[in-house]
């Protein structure tokens, strides 16, 4: 029994440290626009009244002004709506005609972040649409990815980073994930920090009103043989904390729980063996690998107790330098979170 158990430890580390291991390696080879287009810049709002002005106000210095074209979907009732009408105003006094962007407000119903989206996308008027989540903040300049939105490529999203040291040590080893499998074909998973696409590539009609929006538009770009890629674009969330903070873990881990089911056998399916490979592999950590974790220690502790206590000792000895710690920290609770958010995609759903 203990062979077991070892062997399924076993499994749980060394399926990703070799994935790891096989694409960090993988050099992103694309080619770069030579042209900046237009972009047609969405943001979905809804109660944000504090944190809308220095959203717009980051979104404009990253890009060229005169070829962002704003679409603000506002959904809010608590003076939101107001405060983007003198953010509107104060931009159109304070600047020369040429360097005003174009905006647009649209007020609808609230119905959620990817009704908003679609309502924004018919509303837009250039070719490439992002989106960008209010919390959302970028660090790189726009630029960095549309340049390579055309030709293959479909759609693009960016990396993400975090404010603490300890969430960056995991952050960096998911960006190295996500723009090697970006390298490989596409990447299943984008960021609603920043996740543009091309409507000559994807349709609003496409869109699916579903949770991990993100994730299904690179997901539905690389099944249509584009590619949906994840660039070097830093950009970080304002992620609540205490009990909010494990709640809307939990709810978003969900989304994507329910992602990886429903796409993966439309994806095996599927012609394209690149793609298929690494969203396999996403599918099974994110679905199988937290179980082997606790079913192969739960079978090392009920056949030998006294190594199981060993094996705490040695995690807790590698807690001690901090670099081994960030991993600790960065690994076990994902996989507890994993599995909560399986639980609640079990039973809440989307
Ligand atoms: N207009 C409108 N109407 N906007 C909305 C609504 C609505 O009903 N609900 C949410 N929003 C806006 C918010 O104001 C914010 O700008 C954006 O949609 C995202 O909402 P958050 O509350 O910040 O979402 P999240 O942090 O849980 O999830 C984000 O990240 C996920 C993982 O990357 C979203 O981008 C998800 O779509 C994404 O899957
Ligand atoms: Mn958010």
């Amino acid at each position: 029994m203990l062979d077991i158990g070892l062997s399924l430890l076993a499994i749980h580390f060394t399926e990703p440290l070799s994935y790891f291991a096989y694409i960090k390696n993988k050099k992103l080879d694309l080619k770069e626009n030579e042209d900046l287009p237009p972009v047609s810049v969405i943001i979905p709002s809804y109660n944000e009244k504090d944190k809308i002005r220095e959203k717009i106000m980051n979104v404009l210095e990253s890009y060229p002004r005169e070829k962002v074209e704003l679409v603000i979907v506002d959904s809010s009732d608590d003076g939101t709506f107001e405060e983007i009408r003198n953010i509107q105003d104060e931009i159109s006094s304070g600047m020369s005609y040429l360097q005003i962007p174009r905006m647009k407000i649209i007020k609808t119903e609230r119905r959620g972040k990817i009704f908003a989206i679609k309502e924004g996308v018919k509303a837009s008027s250039n070719n490439i649409v992002l989106m960008t989540d209010v919390d959302a903040k970028w660090d790189d300049p726009l630029q960095n990815a549309i340049k390579y939105l055309h030709g293959e490529v479909g759609a693009v999203s960016c990396i993400k980073h975090a404010n603490s040291s300890a969430e960056n040590s995991y952050r960096d080893f998911y960006n190295v994930l996500r723009m090697g499998e970006s390298a490989i074909h596409s990447s299943p998973i984008f960021h609603g920090e920043m996740t543009a696409f091309r409507k000559d590539v994807l349709s609003c009609d496409e869109i699916p009103i579903v949770g991990a929006d993100d994730s299904t538009i690179a997901t539905i770009t690389a099944l249509k043989g584009y590619r949906a890629v994840c660039v070097n674009m830093r950009a970080y969330e304002l992620a609540p904390s205490g009990m909010d903070y494990v709640r809307w873990k939990a709810r978003r881990g969900s989304h994507l729980i329910i992602h990886f089911t429903r796409y993966l056998p439309k994806v095996l399916k599927s012609e394209n063996k690149k793609f298929k490979k690494v969203f396999a592999e996403e599918a099974y950590l994110h679905l199988i690998n937290p179980w082997i974790l606790v079913v192969g220690f739960a079978i090392v502790t009920l056949s030998d107790p006294i190594l199981s206590l060993l094996m705490l000792s040695l995690l807790g000895l590698l807690y001690v330098p901090k670099k081994t710690r960030n991993v600790i920290k960065a690994w076990f609770p994902n996989q507890i979170f994993l599995i909560i958010a399986q639980m609640y995609a079990l039973f809440k759903g989307e």
